[in-house]
């Protein structure tokens, strides 16, 4: 209708939007069930800033990772410095720990967000340029435990707001002296085949080897089967790592499944990497993914500190529940609806609106000088429990209708009575 439309990959969330990656109802209620998840594991808040220093994206996500290579959203300030739209929320998280102190306070640190990130991907259902993740990074440990806590807060999560089926991936991706290695055995068995492999395969191959095996082509795919595997190049001590996370999972009785090719977009992880996909997702079917990164902290200038975390697409979430057909827990209309017919009732009904507002009743009224009807379907629409109505002769007797909007029922009240009686309705 306007002049404008918003910038391609962006959507818009707001109240009553048909599809739920819209709904800013229906985002409300699952962000609140996210903040009480984090609270029941004893995670605590952080708002980083939307933009960071460029340097700390590189540092920490990669230079050779697609992100870094081609995904950012780089501008510089009129100051001179180059400045990043935030692509994900660990590194930035990992910069506000160091930054404000919270490293010192010893002990393990377990931090959540909620928080949008921008990348400049090809847009297509499920992948936004501008997205949202709830997220968690839990610093100061490298305890299995703690990587079994995260997985399971993400399940749990999963579980409350109606997800109910996922598939659960987990991997070590070792540490860079082991991958390093495993890299030389993966380029050597992938040499020969190198011609059928796609430029962004091949890219990947003289890049990021790792990257190769998140390929989506059928060939490569079928090349990569017989590859050597990851998991049989780390140490004992990451294996023995995984089998006890892994042992964790299976106690609390979560399925998963070891996926040696599960790798991700970022050259921070360390130990133990994993993803949750839904199988009511199109082609981008990850609701959310994360795993260790040990030596970042260090990386950014920290002490060493091991850290766990992960990032769930809210977008995704929303798509995932609605094919679902999940049940979310709505909030209701308001108690009130305050209809009048007449200057004198008007008077008085704006007084009765900000009577039932100011004693916490939440309560609405319809602007614009609409027929009686047309304030009966304003009343109606917003699911309100009660319309209070009001015309010249409850003026004159100082009451008021109230009109049960559920049954129809409708008894006269004193004006003076109403507040009272909806209070604790
Ligand atoms: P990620 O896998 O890139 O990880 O993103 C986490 C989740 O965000 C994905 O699984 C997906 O659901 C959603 N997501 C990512 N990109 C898009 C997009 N373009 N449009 C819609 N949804 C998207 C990270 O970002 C890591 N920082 C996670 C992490 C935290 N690892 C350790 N701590």
């Amino acid at each position: 209708m306007g002049k404008y439309s918003r910038p391609r990959g962006t959507h818009d969330v707001y109240a009553g939007a048909e599809k739920w990656e819209d709904d800013s109802v229906r985002w409300n209620v699952v962000e609140s069930l996210w903040r009480e998840i984090c609270r029941i594991y004893g995670y605590q808040e952080i708002r980083t800033p939307i933009f960071e220093q460029t340097e700390l994206f590189k540092r920490s996500i990669g230079d050779g990772t697609d992100i870094v290579s081609k995904e950012m959203y780089t501008f510089d300030t009129p100051g001179g410095d180059s400045i990043t739209l935030r692509p994900e929320g660990t590194a930035g998280t990992l910069r506000g720990y160091l930054d404000s102190g919270l490293y010192a306070r010893g002990g393990v640190t377990k931090l959540y967000y909620i928080g949008q990130n921008f990348r400049y991907e090809r847009p297509q259902s499920g992948r936004y340029r501008q997205h949202q993740q709830l997220g968690v990074e839990a610093l100061g440990a490298d305890d299995p435990a703690l990587d079994a806590e995260v997985i399971q807060l993400m399940l749990s999560f999963f579980r409350k707001i109606g997800v109910s089926r996922t598939v659960v991936k987990i991997n070590s991706v070792g540490s860079s002296e082991s991958r390093a290695i495993y890299l030389t055995a993966l380029k050597e068995f992938v040499r020969p085949f190198l011609e059928e492999f796609s430029e962004e395969g091949k890219a990947r191959f003289a890049n990021n080897p790792l990257r190769m095996l998140d390929t989506k082509s059928p060939r490569e795919l079928e090349i990569l089967t017989d590859a050597p595997s990851l998991t049989d190049y780390i140490t004992d001590d990451e294996r023995v790592h995984l089998e006890t996370v892994c042992g964790y999972l299976t106690a609390a009785g979560h399925t998963y499944e070891i996926d040696p090719h599960l790798v991700r977009g970022f050259d921070y992880y360390t130990k133990t990497a994993f993803e949750v996909q839904s199988p009511d997702l199109d082609a981008q079917n990850a609701l959310g993914g994360g795993g260790r990164y040990n030596k970042l902290v260090e990386q950014l200038g920290g002490p060493p500190t091991a850290g766990i975390g992960f990032g769930i697409g809210m977008e995704r979430v929303m798509i995932a529940l609605q094919r679902l057909g999940a049940e979310l827990p709505l909030p209701t209309g308001p108690t009130a609806f305050v209809v009048t017919l007449g200057d004198a009732a008007r008077q008085a009904g704006v007084n009765l609106l900000s009577q039932l507002r100011d004693s916490g009743i939440a309560a609405n009224i319809e602007y614009g000088g609409r027929s009686m009807k047309a304030q009966m379907r304003a009343a109606n629409d917003s699911g309100a429990k009660y319309a209070l109505i009001l015309g010249d002769d409850e003026v004159a007797s100082g009451t008021v209708q109230l009109k049960n909007l559920a049954d129809s029922t409708q008894v006269a009240v004193g004006l003076d009575k109403v507040v009272g009686m909806l209070r604790g309705v």
